[in-house]
């Protein structure tokens, strides 16, 4: 099958920037969020990072005009029932997830795929309480979205073959990397990439460096392109804590304990750049 609508639920920052991508690539864009202060903030930065990418010539105004004219965005679920792919993109938490689900199916056409950009979540668990376990499956996308390379696609263990075909395809329009992940809690780059992070706040809480010198350790020592304590504040630090909860709970291994100083900066609302203060001070 050809996918020519996608549907996405959620307008935060991974939902903004699937939009962005998906529009871009020629496909018809149905947004849904729960408040309309997000969606009209998702639109406004949408534009933002598509001028970005006329300004530096990546694509024309034109593009960025059509690609805007492709997403609509909407308050309600039901909107999403008349597309062939939905791309959930909500809150990393499996409660809220479900329950996105459980609305959204008695609106979907029987043809609709079912995927999750999930970045630790269960694909088999979350597809189990669907009415189509076979059109199920993971499409983790990394943020930032407009920016990042990769895709994990992750099988549940019902998904049929016609359903990874058919996401892979997507992939390969939006000029992206498909890599395939089983479906194990964190699948490939959060089962890497979250430990790392974890350990650089035990570096921290443990007094071995300060933020600055942890940071410029891995950036300039490691080449990555930003340090592990920037990176944490900019994927969200209630996210990172999330992940390393299922890493600990799913594969049962005290080496994936999060951090308490993580837990103790997520619980005094510490989450990061998008609450103003993390390891760092936007304010
Ligand atoms: N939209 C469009 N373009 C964007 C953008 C956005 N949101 N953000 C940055 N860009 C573009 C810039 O326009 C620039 O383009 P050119 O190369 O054409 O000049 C390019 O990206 C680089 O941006 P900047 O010059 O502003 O800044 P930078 O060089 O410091 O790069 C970065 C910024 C790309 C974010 C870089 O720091 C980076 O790669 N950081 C690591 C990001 C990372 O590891 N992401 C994965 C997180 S894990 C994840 O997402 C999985 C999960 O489940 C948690």
């Amino acid at each position: 099958m050809e996918v020519q609508k996608i549907g996405i639920v959620g307008a935060g920052q991974m939902g903004n920037g699937i939009a962005h991508v998906c529009a871009l690539a020629g496909y018809d864009i149905i947004m849904a969020d729960m408040s309309s202060e997000a969606l009209d903030k998702a639109r406004a930065l949408i534009d933002r990072n598509m001028e970005r990418q006329v300004s530096r010539e990546k694509i024309t105004a034109e593009d960025k005009a059509t690609a805007l004219g492709r997403i609509k965005t909407t308050l309600k679920l039901p909107d999403l029932g008349q597309t062939d792919l939905v791309i959930e993109a909500a809150t990393e938490r499996e409660s809220i997830k479900t329950a996105i689900f459980e609305d959204l199916i008695p609106h979907l056409q029987p043809h609709t795929l079912l995927t999750s950009n999930t970045s630790s979540i269960s694909i088999t668990r979350l597809a189990s309480r669907t009415d189509r376990p076979e059109k199920f499956m993971g499409f983790h996308f990394m943020n930032p979205v407009p920016v990042m390379q990769l895709v994990e696609l992750i099988r549940g263990i019902a998904t049929d073959e016609e359903t990874f075909k058919a996401c892979h395809d997507v992939v390969e329009r939006l000029g992206k990397t498909a890599a395939t992940a089983e479906d194990f809690p964190g699948f490939i780059v959060n089962r890497i990439l979250m430990p790392m992070i974890n350990e650089a706040v035990y570096t921290l809480y443990e007094g071995v460096g300060s933020v600055q010198s942890i940071d410029t350790s891995m950036r300039l020592g490691a080449n990555h392109p930003m340090g592990p304590l920037e990176l944490a504040d900019f994927i969200g630090l209630d996210t990172c804590l999330a992940i390393m909860n299922v890493l600990h709970d799913g594969l049962a291994d005290t080496k994936y304990r999060p951090c308490p100083l993580l837990t103790k900066y997520v619980e005094a609302g510490w989450l990061g750049r998008k609450s103003g203060r993390g390891f760092y001070d936007y304010r």
